[in-house]
């Protein structure tokens, strides 16, 4: 074996920063495997399209058998994204015996535990490095160097298209669209950016997370998901009053067999290390029951960061193979499936926005729904120009810690009152 021989299934942002990547540091990382990393195919759906100078077009294939059903291929780089076509590519390859890396999220939260299971049978490794956390180590922290120690809880900001959003609404005044279309021209977006905005991103990533924190094998559709959109300035407004910034958020904690797994936009106080994870930087901040508290952070989208994680795991697939002893990093991996807990359980301190009419009474109704199911009020503000003639204006609670199950059903006899106009905010605070 002179080399070792690379098939891409996508060539766009992530598969041309890998082709790009391979080439600018070929001595050394051929000098770190033994071989030449060669990439030999690379599936695409236009080969007219532009890509990148060191990819000869005669490597660019529109028909996937060119690919799969390659005996001399060794690995097989997954970077195109979807779920369904992904998954059937990528067990064809397993069957046949390839290493595989994949940067997939989707692909992982909606058929990781059937695809390790494969990987394990067939005796290859499925490496996912670039899927959660773009260029940051996390999946390898994670599996390898906290393997001796619990992971008890976990905050994470690991969309980098809604950070970037959030940083840019907060920091530069510029409108939610203006800002979506730059992360766009960036590069950072979802091919179908909703799932970014939406939350859909991160609640696969959390998935995948999960695997490798707790364990656990989830299915991401019972993952309690809310994405940015429905944010509004008067929230960045407010939340700063309070010594707080908006992040979005995926949260993670092991409990009795099971775990709470939720993404939210949420305030974290000014001061913490989230806070401060601007722009299209990730970070998980994750304590470990022996370690304590520890805080990795880094670029979590864009074409060069993440392929620079795809790599690593190319780097380890190939050294595995060119050793003899691929499959075992993959065995390690021991999934039990399990269901998150419902919002309703959850426990915390909450921001509530209500849009009321500016009449007597209403603060003593509000209150008093809120007290009915023992929610304590810490702080309370009244924002807007209200008059006796009832005007709308913003009332703004943050919450005690209290069950989100009692808030729940406080909100639910609020908003029955004929003196909400609008519908009621909820936000959760980060502890
Ligand atoms: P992208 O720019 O849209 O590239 C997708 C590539 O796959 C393109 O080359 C496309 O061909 C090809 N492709 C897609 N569907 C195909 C099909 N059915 N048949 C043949 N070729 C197909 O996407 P990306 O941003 O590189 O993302 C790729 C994967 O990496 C996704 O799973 C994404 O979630 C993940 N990821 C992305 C980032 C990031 O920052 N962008 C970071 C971490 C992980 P054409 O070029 O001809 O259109
Ligand atoms: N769309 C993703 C993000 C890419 O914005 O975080 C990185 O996974």
């Amino acid at each position: 074996m002179q080399e070792i021989r690379l098939g891409l299934l996508g060539c766009g942002t992530v598969g041309g920063g890998v082709v790009r990547l391979l080439a600018q540091n070929e001595a050394r990382l051929t000098a770190r495997v033994g071989k030449k990393l060669t990439v030999v195919r690379a599936l695409v759906r236009d080969p007219k399209k532009e890509r990148p100078s060191e990819l000869p077009a005669s490597a660019l294939t529109t028909r996937a058998e060119e690919v799969l059903a390659d005996d001399s291929l060794d690995v097989i780089v997954e970077v195109m994204g979807g779920a369904e076509v992904a998954r059937d590519y990528v067990l064809s390859a397993i069957r046949a015996k390839k290493q595989v890396v994949t940067a997939n999220k989707m692909l992982l939260a909606l058929h990781g535990g059937e695809l390790v299971a494969e990987a394990k049978k067939h005796g290859v490794d499925l490496a996912f490095e670039a899927s959660v956390g773009g260029g940051i180590p996390l999946i390898r922290v994670l599996r390898d160097a906290l393997a001796s120690d619990r992971i008890s809880h976990f905050a994470g900001i690991i969309n980098g298209t809604s950070n970037f959003i959030l940083t840019k609404m907060q920091r530069e005044g510029q409108s939610f669209e203006a800002a979506l279309a730059e992360a766009q021209k960036r590069g950072y977006a979802e091919a179908d950016p909703t799932l970014d905005v939406g939350g859909g991103d991160a609640k696969h990533k959390l998935a995948v997370l999960a695997m490798l924190a707790f364990g656990a094998q989830v299915a991401s559709d019972d993952i309690p998901t809310e994405g940015i959109t429905e944010l509004e300035p008067i929230d960045h407004v407010l939340a700063d009053r309070f010594g707080f910034v908006i992040k979005p958020l995926a949260t993670g904690r092991a409990h009795d067999g099971t775990c709470d797994l939720f993404v939210h936009p949420a305030l974290v106080k000014k001061d913490a290390p989230l806070a401060n994870i601007g722009d299209v930087m990730n970070a998980l901040a994750l304590t470990g029951e022996a370690l304590g508290p520890c805080l990795l952070s880094g670029r979590g989208a864009g074409d060069m960061p993440t392929a620079v994680s795809v790599v690593a795991d190319v780097l380890d697939v190939a050294r595995a193979k060119v050793l003899g002893v691929m499959g075992q990093a993959t065995q390690a991996l021991a999934l039990t499936p399990m269901k998150p807990s419902p919002r309703s359980q959850a426990n915390g301190r909450y921001y509530l926005r209500f849009s009321v009419f500016d009449r007597p009474g209403v603060l003593a109704k509000i209150t008093g729904a809120l007290g009915d199911r023992r929610v304590s009020i810490e702080q309370m503000v009244q924002q807007g120009g209200g008059d006796a003639d009832g005007t709308a204006v913003s009332v703004v609670i943050l919450t005690h810690r209290a069950n989100e199950g009692d808030v729940a059903a406080a909100l639910s006899v609020i908003a029955a009152g004929d003196f909400v106009a609008r519908p009621t905010r909820l936000l959760r605070v980060l502890d």
